[in-house]
């Protein structure tokens, strides 16, 4: 099946499967059934061998799937078997806490530059990258072949700095901040709010509160 034909749904629960799957891996389960699995990822097992079917299934009659083979897929198919070149702009409380987290490295996002405006930054060295200042970006992302940006920077510096990354080659912006971005066609933005899922987890004690109250509760209004 054409990778395009897939629903963004299905796309969307690739990195939980991907997850789960190390976690097997780790323990060194060798094969899985789609029981097992729905168990353990409270997904329905017809769920899982539709959402893999989708993909040519990786599962055989009787013997479930081979958790290695289809760990090693998936990381195809979320290209996860490539190498991303990532520089980290905006230096602050968000741009070092990402810079500080090493497990990317092992899902093959390798931060290679930390970008800043502020003087008292630039030359901090996070996790042994030195800070450098956004007037070294452009020949940067030439000469280390970036892939991703990540944008830590506020706001109103985002709308610029995306144009400029566009121009310079930049494929995929990570972006933090609470801003939507207009870039050119070839280059890919994925928004990242921790608000909105605080706001959903809100909705769902809302929702879960609602339900808790006693029926008589609901005549009374
Ligand atoms: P911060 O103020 O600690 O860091 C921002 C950094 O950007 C500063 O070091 C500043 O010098 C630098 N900067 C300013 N203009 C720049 C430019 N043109 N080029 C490069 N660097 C520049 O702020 P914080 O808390 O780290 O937040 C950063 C951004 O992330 C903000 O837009 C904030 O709203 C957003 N944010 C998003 C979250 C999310 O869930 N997506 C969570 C927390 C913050």
């Amino acid at each position: 099946m054409n990778k395009k034909e897939i629903s963004k749904a299905v796309i969307n629960r690739l990195p939980r499967y991907y997850r789960y799957l190390g976690d097997l891996l780790e323990k060194d389960v060798v094969r899985i059934s789609s029981k097992e699995l729905s168990e353990k990822m409270k997904v329905t097992a017809s769920q899982i061998r539709q959402d893999l079917n989708n993909f040519g299934g990786f599962g055989q009659q009787g013997y479930g799937y081979n958790v290695e083979y289809l760990y090693s897929e998936i990381s195809k198919i979320l290209g996860l078997d490539k190498k991303y070149n990532i520089i980290i702009i905006g230096a602050g409380n968000l741009g070092q806490a990402l810079a500080n987290y090493s497990d990317f490295e092992r899902r093959g996002f390798f931060v290679k530059g930390i970008f800043d405006v502020n003087p008292r930054l630039i030359g901090l060295s996070i996790r042994g990258i030195e800070v450098r200042s956004t007037d070294e970006l452009e020949q940067f992302i030439k000469e280390n072949s970036i892939d991703i940006a990540t944008l830590t920077v506020p706001k109103t510096k985002a709308p610029a700095l995306a144009s400029d990354l566009a121009r310079w080659g930049i494929k995929g912006i990570w972006n933090f901040t609470p801003t939507d971005l207009q870039v050119p066609k070839d280059v890919t933005v994925e928004n990242v709010h921790l608000a909105e899922s605080l706001m959903k987890l809100s909705y769902k004690l809302a929702e879960k509160n609602e339900l808790d109250q006693p029926e008589n509760n609901s005549e009374e209004e």
